[in-house]
């Protein structure tokens, strides 16, 4: 399978859960490495531009609401598989849908404060990574030392 990254967010309900490093263990323990990390507060301009294809569904102007109650954690996974994989560690959108020992299983409360985004294609994931970070914010590990 190929090396693959993908866009992960902890969504404002996860921050305010507490639940931050339970969430990166999940990825880090199926082998998904953070390769970018930040922490930001979204403004409704950014969250409208990231669910840009959302924009005609009814549940938009929710979602940007859910979106900037509070800051986010941005996150680049690298790994095999990572798109899918990031997917299967996440669970079904709906919470009450979705399966046991999955994130949004276990501390999602609804569809709207479901805890995690992840990207649902690598070709979306390439457009979403860029979307917050630029290749020079990506760090994929090696052992090299910088003078
Ligand atoms: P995400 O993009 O956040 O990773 O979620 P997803 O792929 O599982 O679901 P998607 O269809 O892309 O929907 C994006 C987010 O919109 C909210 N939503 N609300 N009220 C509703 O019927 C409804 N449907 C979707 C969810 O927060 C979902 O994560
Ligand atoms: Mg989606």
């Amino acid at each position: 399978m190929a090396v693959e990254r993908t866009l992960s967010i902890i969504k404002p309900d996860g921050v305010e859960k507490a639940i931050v490093g339970r969430i990166i263990s999940r990825f880090e323990t199926a082998g998904l490495k953070p390769v970018a990390l930040r922490m930001t507060h979204l403004s409704v301009r950014e969250a409208e531009g990231f669910y840009a294809v959302h924009r005609a569904r009814p549940f938009f102007a929710d979602l940007v609401r859910s979106m900037t109650l509070g800051p986010v954690v941005l996150m680049v996974l690298e790994g095999e598989g990572a798109v899918a994989r990031n997917r299967e560690i996440m669970g079904a959108t709906d919470p009450k849908k979705a399966a046991e020992g999955t994130i949004r299983k276990e501390f999602a409360t609804d569809i709207e404060k479901n805890t995690v985004h992840g990207s649902d294609s690598v070709e979306n994931a390439r457009i979403e990574i860029s979307y917050f970070f630029p290749e020079s914010a990506v760090h994929p590990y090696e052992w090299k030392r910088r003078s």
